[in-house]
């Protein structure tokens, strides 16, 4: 089986060495052709990069949205605020999905005045919106509408990534979703198109995509009499990535196999949101090692950065891989590495073969392309890290640090 690129092109240490000198640290560094690799795959596995639709909630920087444009896919956001990221990297509303995640009646509306490609709807309040909005429009062209569909299938690499579980908020239970295509299907201005699920994320078998079809074409059939056929199905993003270095990637083509296999012989198109396996691969944070304690037990690391930078060990136990830009690993013990705020859960890692790294060394962790940079947070009124791009063009920052003025903006004095 062929591997997945990990290997980081253009983010050499000397780069990353000067990234830190002139940025300071922590920093978020982008390899600009790991984020074209890994959409190629994905276009090569579906065959029309008009059936990609990026979710922007995994980065959405403006310049790796730009970048991810120039191959022709579409980009899924869940809220106003995404879809307003997306325009502002200069890409065409026509290319923009608004998502099934719970939304506003007026996040509904705005989506579909600004003429998105789709929204996807997922609860009653959603879908009255949209019919109220497709009577005062006047477009020519109905709005294509979604239904996001909660297939109760547990998937995800951690119960908080599994969002098609029965018990999860998201979406209509199959039995209401003939009745919620029929009251689409008979109002004016609106066209219902898709059924769309998302599984969960992280995923590391194939199964719930072949099982999610199962639940989906049922419903698909129930429909096929009436004015509006089935035309999508839209299977979300959740292709993991494996952390660890060790496992193998799931591919895109593995999915498409599956997914296409199943639907052999039915005049369906299918729609694909990768996020993670899009950005994930392309994305280091660099840190700077404060001090080194010894606990009882375990050594530890503090670093400049920690939980607010990148949260997805202390939310998830994720273990991404942790190393010294310089220098060999070296051997037990192991040692924990935790971040700067005033928590004792502030970690990015634990157990890291990270014994002869000194105060003053820079580390790097890896593969926090996706849900890095967009989970920061300003706790203990720390400024967001700082973003940088690499690629064909050089080295150039397309975030800066956020500045002390930053953490108070729109504040006011008594
Ligand atoms: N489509 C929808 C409707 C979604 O809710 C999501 C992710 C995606 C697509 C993209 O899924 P992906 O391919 O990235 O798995 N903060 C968490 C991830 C939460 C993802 C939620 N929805 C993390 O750090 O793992």
């Amino acid at each position: 089986m062929m591997r997945t690129a990990r290997t980081l092109h253009r983010v050499t240490p000397h780069l990353m060495r000067r990234t830190a000198h002139e940025v300071g640290t922590p920093t978020y560094v982008y390899d600009g052709d790991l984020l074209d690799a890994a959409v190629r795959r994905w276009i090569d596995a579906v065959g029309d990069a008009g059936r990609i639709s990026y979710a922007v909630k995994a980065n959405y920087n403006l310049a790796v949205l730009a970048r991810l444009a120039r191959h022709g896919i579409g980009f899924e956001t869940a809220t106003v605020g995404e879809m307003c990221r997306v325009l502002q990297a200069g890409i065409p509303a026509s290319r923009i999905i608004l998502g099934g995640v719970p939304k506003t009646a007026e996040a509904v509306a705005e989506g579909m005045r600004r003429g998105v490609a789709m929204v996807v709807v997922q609860a009653a309040h959603e879908l009255d919106a949209a019919i109220a909005v497709s009577r005062e429009a006047v477009s020519e062209r109905p709005a294509r509408v979604g239904i996001r569909v909660r297939p109760g299938i547990r998937a995800g690499a951690h119960p908080s990534l599994e969002t098609g579980r029965a018990d999860a908020k998201f979406g209509f239970h199959p039995t209401d979703v003939p009745d919620a295509w029929s009251a689409l299907a008979s109002a004016p201005g609106v066209e219902p198109t898709t059924l769309a699920v998302h599984l969960g994320s992280g995923l590391e078998e194939l199964d719930p995509y072949a099982r999610a079809i199962d639940v989906l074409l049922p419903l698909v059939q129930r429909v096929a009499a009436g004015p509006c056929p089935v035309r999508e199905l839209d299977l979300g993003g959740g292709l993991g990535v494996a952390y660890d270095d060790v496992a193998d990637d799931l591919e895109p083509s593995h999915v498409v196999r599956i997914v296409d296999r199943r639907l052999a012989g039915l005049e369906i198109s299918v729609r694909y949101e990768p996020g993670r396996s899009i950005a994930a691969r392309a994305g280091t944070l660099i840190t700077r090692v404060l001090d080194r304690i010894e606990r009882e037990g375990t050594p530890a690391l503090v670093c400049d950065g920690g939980f607010t930078d990148f949260g997805r060990y202390s939310l998830y136990g994720a273990q991404h891989r942790i190393e010294p830009l310089d220098g060999e690993t070296e051997g037990p013990p192991t040692v924990d590495v935790l971040g700067p705020t005033c928590e004792s859960g502030d970690r990015l890692g634990t157990d890291r073969p990270l014994h002869g790294v000194r105060p003053g060394d820079l580390l790097v962790v890896r593969d926090v392309g996706a849900y890095g940079f967009v989970m920061a947070s300003n706790y203990n009124a720390r400024p967001r890290p700082a973003e940088v791009m690499i690629d064909e063009s050089g080295w150039r920052i397309v975030r800066a640090r956020e500045t002390l003025e930053d953490l108070w903006r729109g504040e006011v004095v008594g």
